[in-house]
């Protein structure tokens, strides 16, 4: 068998999913301290980091650019993924003094369970492409920093081994709505036999994307791509390392989305699902009535990070319309350009009741692996406390839009 063949049949293998990809991580993965060229600027060690940003930087220091360009991709032009973060210039936080804050809780209340933090690590796909452990890395980190980490279903790693990595807590579990009903039905069932109690459906990635943000640093890549990726790059090659849909590959047509998803979908997966149910992608107050008729317990304010549509909406924007028409009635996740603690704190403000991030996460995983990704919790966890102190602010049930100016 041919080292290619070799390394495709393992790297698909579930069993061995949670080993690092054989061979290939001289290829794939560079430390920090064998970067050379690092700016003298940026922290070469955990301890020294004060702020996600720099985590962006060291990502891209040691990852292959068409790996970091996978990260740091978005559609169109980028606009949604920008209006992610434009929209958090667009209110300020009222400073408070002489309060006499004694104590700062930030715990929330999510599904019945008490949270340390309002904050959760965002599904994303494929981390051995940024890491040789991948979602083994993620998951022991996110657990380490005591968070909710929903695990993408395109994971390079079994929900099973993650769960039995997780000290803590099974992870939530993301799922694409495949165009077979009854392969979304398996997953679903394998993920809460794994003991997944969450489901999030993933209802935005429909339509396809662009390229041309991730293209040039794609092109700028000088490796041989073909020895881990298939030329011809399609559904079958795109799932074929991960484990929760390789051996649906095979069937004609099989997709990991549905293009004609809609509310009655969303009401049989109701009826499928033993635990909660949430809606990740909604943008729109309707759409999220809708979601709450059809039986949803909780949605997902998302753009997907700007990678799927670009038409320049982003979820804080989005975010005010729709509790406002929810009223409570549904648990309310927002994420899309979440980087500073200040951001966490007007995302709270404005109605959310959890705030999720994905990217930083990744870009703390490439640099510090574990380590890195509990880093990036912490960092945006002591930037939270130190805003609602200068805010005034004890809790978060304090913490409404009487606290901000537009
Ligand atoms: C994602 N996202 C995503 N979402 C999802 O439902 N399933 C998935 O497999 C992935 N995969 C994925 C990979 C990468 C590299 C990124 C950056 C994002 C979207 C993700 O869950 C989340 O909505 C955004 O990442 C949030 O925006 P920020 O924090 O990345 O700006
Ligand atoms: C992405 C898809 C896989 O955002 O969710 O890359």
């Amino acid at each position: 068998m041919k080292r290619r063949e070799l390394l495709s049949w393992l790297t698909a293998s579930p069993m061995l999913a949670s080993l690092p990809l054989l061979a290939q991580d001289d290829l794939l993965y560079r430390t920090l301290e064998s970067v050379t060229d690092l700016d003298p600027r940026l922290p070469r060690n955990l301890s020294a980091l004060s702020g996600v940003f720099e985590l962006e930087k060291l990502a891209e220091a040691v990852l292959p650019s068409a790996h970091f360009g996978y990260i740091y991709s978005a559609a169109g032009n980028g606009e949604s993924k920008q209006a992610n973060r434009d929209a958090y210039d667009k209110f300020d936080i009222q400073p408070r003094r002489l309060q006499g804050i004694e104590s700062i809780d930030t715990s929330v209340e999510i599904f019945g369970e008490r949270w340390n933090s309002p904050l959760f690590l965002c599904p994303t796909n494929g981390h051995k492409a940024f890491y040789p452990l991948g979602e083994v890395a993620s998951a022991q980190g996110a657990s380490a920093a005591g968070v909710t980490q929903i695990l993408s279903s395109l994971s390079n790693t079994a929900v099973e081994q993650v769960n039995q990595v997780k000290s803590d807590k099974p992870v939530w579990f993301q799922l694409y709505p495949s165009n077979d009903e009854e392969i979304r039905y398996e997953v679903v069932r394998r993920a809460e036999d794994a003991g997944c109690q969450v489901i999030v459906v993933t209802v935005d990635d429909i339509g396809g994307r662009g390229s041309e943000i991730a293209a040039p640093f794609t092109n700028l890549d000088d490796r041989d791509c073909t020895l881990c990726h298939q030329r011809e790059l399609g559904m079958q090659s795109f799932v074929e390392r991960k484990p929760m849909f390789a051996s649906y590959r095979n069937i004609p047509g099989f997709n990991i989305s549905d293009e004609n998803i809609n509310f009655d979908d969303i009401r049989r997966l109701r009826d499928q699902v033993k635990g909660k149910l949430v809606v990740k992608g909604i943008m729109h107050p309707d759409d999220a009535l809708g979601c709450l008729d059809a039986g949803a317990d909780g949605i997902l304010v998302s753009n997907h990070g700007g990678r799927i549509d670009s038409g320049g909406l982003g979820t804080l924007d989005a975010l005010p319309r729709i509790a406002n028409a929810v009223q409570g009635r549904m648990t309310l996740f927002l994420d899309g350009g979440v980087r500073r603690g200040t951001d966490v704190y007007k995302a709270l403000a404005m109605g959310a009741d959890a705030v999720g991030f994905g990217r930083p996460y990744l870009w703390g995983l490439a640099a510090f692996g574990a380590e890195g990704v509990t880093r990036c919790v912490q960092l945006l966890e002591a930037e939270l406390h130190r805003t609602m102190v200068q805010a005034g602010v004890s809790s978060i049930e304090e913490l409404t839009s009487e606290t901000l100016l537009p």
